[in-house]
């Protein structure tokens, strides 16, 4: 049956919108139940992975009520964070208005993904919880996410995986088919906005096929951390060496791109 939330078309970025506009004040609630609070874990390791150190100019991408953002911004990093949902960013700006006593503010905006109203090479680190998987077009946000991330930048992105071993992902579809959905429909009365994760999941190249596009788009040290056996992972990578503008032109030349190693693939 065909998930009112996806659509493959023009449509895509509006029903997605949609989807987090009517689920915003009860979205971390879920996340906590569905994941059983693990998703902290998998978020704190992010954040160790992108070597945020006070000062760092990170852009936390789809950052929704902002989990990456505040705690990137509790260890010093000088924080944005964007969404196209602004009943997502309410929440976050709510969290984030206790924070911000006597320290530059998180500044959370409503931005596009696939169109960010930043200037090239603007940031040491870029995040991604969760957000590259509902993007209308994945290759244009990869895009846009390398160029306003400065040359040997980090791009760090979370998502649901796909677990190689044939009988655990399964498992791991059918829990995602059968019980998230009761949970939608149990906290937010929507049992579609979360039958939705797995009908994205579906189209969303996973792990590996991040890890691959990200090194044929000339990234280094790309590298993939699996939890659960990879039904949820890591892709961490370190933008090309050269600026955006160079790197521009080297794709609009229909030439062989360099194929670099990964340190380590799960
Ligand atoms: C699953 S939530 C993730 C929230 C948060 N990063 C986390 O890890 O909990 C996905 C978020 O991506 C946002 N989003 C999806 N497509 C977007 C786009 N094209 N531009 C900006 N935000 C987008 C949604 O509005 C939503 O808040």
């Amino acid at each position: 049956m065909p998930n009112i939330y996806y659509s493959p078309g023009d449509e895509r970025a509006s029903r997605v919108r949609d989807l987090f506009c009517r689920i915003a004040k009860r979205y971390d609630l879920i996340n906590d139940i569905q994941s059983l609070g693990m998703h902290r874990v998998w978020k704190r390791r992010l954040i160790e992975l992108a070597q945020i150190t006070a000062g760092t100019r990170v852009l936390d991408v789809c950052s929704g009520t902002g989990d990456l953002a505040l705690a990137m911004w509790d260890k010093g990093a000088d924080v944005t964070g964007i969404d196209f949902c602004a009943p997502m960013l309410e929440v976050a700006s709510e969290r984030s208005s206790g924070a911000a006593a006597g320290r530059h503010p998180i500044g959370f905006a409503q931005a596009d993904a696939l169109n960010l109203p930043f200037a090239d090479n603007t940031f040491d680190v870029v995040t991604v919880g969760y957000g590259l998987r509902n993007l209308a077009s994945l290759d244009r946000g990869l895009a846009e996410l390398l160029r306003v991330l400065r040359a040997g930048g980090r791009l760090c992105v979370l998502d649901f995986g796909k677990p190689e071993m044939a009988l655990w992902r399964v498992c791991y579809e059918a829990y995602l088919a059968c019980m998230v959905p009761i949970f939608g429909w149990a906290f937010a009365g929507d049992p579609a906005a979360y039958a939705y994760i797995l009908e994205s999941l579906k189209h969303y190249p996973a792990q590996r096929g991040i890890d691959e596009k990200l090194r044929l788009l000339g990234c280094r040290h790309t590298r993939i951390v699996n939890f659960l056996g990879g039904a949820m992972s890591l892709n961490i990578a370190e933008s090309p060496e050269e600026s955006s503008e160079s790197r521009a032109e080297t794709h609009r030349k229909p030439s062989f791109l360099t194929v670099s190693d990964g340190d380590s693939k799960g």
